[in-house]
């Protein structure tokens, strides 16, 4: 499959009265066409931003550099504001955690979304309340014209979360970036949310960007996942070998403290420590001080990154030849004997 998005050495950087806040530092990112994406890592990891510098959407004040930032074969970074706004607006659609905040306050649901129908297909009259209504159906709501008659707060979280998919998807883009939309839901309008999302993409042929800081919500949904810690990505995969062979002492940590459904007698493991200051550009591995695994290079140089298998990235000074050995935490290790097994069988790709 080839890529739909392509993003190299981007790096973005904030001004602050602190110093600069080095928020993504490097990040390299492909999303081919027709994938689901995990990208994921703890609050202020850079998730957003990274795909916010995709949409040309940070603040003016924020400095972003990149190698490459590519939708399809334009290279957004040479884009003119306009061309950029028209594609942000048609292609490259965006939903987010809070859509209280997205949507207008003051102004009922269906004539928010009559305005995008009217932006993108010049309707009017009934034929544009019948379209509205069709869109509302198609994120499975019921009473379509009850919803549409709704002001935003009168909407549930769940309700409000798929006005903003049908929102999204009116433009018919080719790329849904989902940006933690169902952080602020309960367990079951979660997984209702998930449900959604999928549907939507085989149904309009999209390619979606997940974003979570919940490594456990994605298992069914990714078809890879890169993780990302203190602005980079420190392991990317498919779903199978992030969650069944995985390498890095993060990824580690965030998979132990995903509630494991089978065994509720299992210990939920907490990341100790906190996210480094991003105004340092530390030198070593930025997880070195949170890391059991720690070596002394940790904390003297860049880990490498070490290529495992065509689709398998890890950047880490525990991969490099020359560390002793090591035993990764059991919990760790029953992933890795469900790997092999799945290996032997020939199961997984
Ligand atoms: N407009 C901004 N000005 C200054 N710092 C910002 C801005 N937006 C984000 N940041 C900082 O960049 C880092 C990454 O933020 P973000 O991408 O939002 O994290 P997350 O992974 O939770 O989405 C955070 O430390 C955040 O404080
Ligand atoms: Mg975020």
């Amino acid at each position: 499959m080839s890529d739909i998005i392509k993003i190299k050495n981007l790096q973005v950087t904030f001004p602050d009265e602190a110093g600069p806040i080095y928020a993504v530092r490097g990040v390299n990112l492909n999303l081919k066409h027709g994938e689901t994406l995990a990208l994921v890592g703890e609050s202020g990891s850079g998730k957003s931003v990274t795909t916010h510098a995709l949409l040309g959407i940070l603040p003016k004040d924020a400095e972003v550099t990149a190698d490459q930032l590519q939708f399809e074969h334009q290279d957004l970074q040479s884009l003119s504001e306009k061309d950029l706004t028209l594609i942000r607006g048609s292609q490259l659609a965006l939903v987010f955690q809070d859509p209280l905040s997205a949507l207008n306050p003051t102004m009922r649901v269906g004539k928010q979304i009559g305005e995008v129908l009217k932006y993108h297909e010049h309707l009017h009259g009934k034929k544009l309340i019948a379209a509205v209504n069709a869109e509302i159906k198609a994120v499975d709501l019921d009473n379509p014209a009850l919803i549409a008659s709704k002001f935003p707060h009168e909407l549930s979280g769940g309700q409000r979360q798929r006005v903003m998919i049908a929102m999204a998807l009116i433009g018919q883009p080719k790329v849904l970036i989902a940006d933690e939309p169902t952080t602020a839901l309960d367990v079951t309008l979660q997984a209702q949310i998930l449900d959604l999302i999928q549907a939507q993409k085989q149904k309009h042929d999209l390619s979606v960007i997940f974003i979570t800081h919940d490594l456990g919500i994605v298992a069914n949904i990714a078809d890879r996942v890169a993780i990302m810690y203190a602005g980079e990505i420190v392991e990317v995969g498919t779903a199978n070998e992030i969650f069944y062979y995985p390498q890095h002492p993060y990824t580690w940590g965030l998979l132990d403290s995903v509630p494991d459904t089978d065994d509720d007698q299992e210990q939920l493991f907490t990341l100790p420590g906190t996210p480094p200051d991003l105004h340092q550009k530390s030198k070593g591995d930025p997880f070195a001080n949170r890391n059991p695994y720690a070596l002394t290079i940790d904390f003297e140089a860049t880990p490498p990154v070490t290529q495992l298998s065509a689709t398998h990235f890890v950047k880490s000074w525990l991969l490099d030849p020359r560390t002793p050995a090591y035993e990764p935490p059991v919990s760790i290790q029953k992933r890795w004997q469900t790997y092999r097994a799945l290996a032997k069988e020939g199961t997984h790709d």
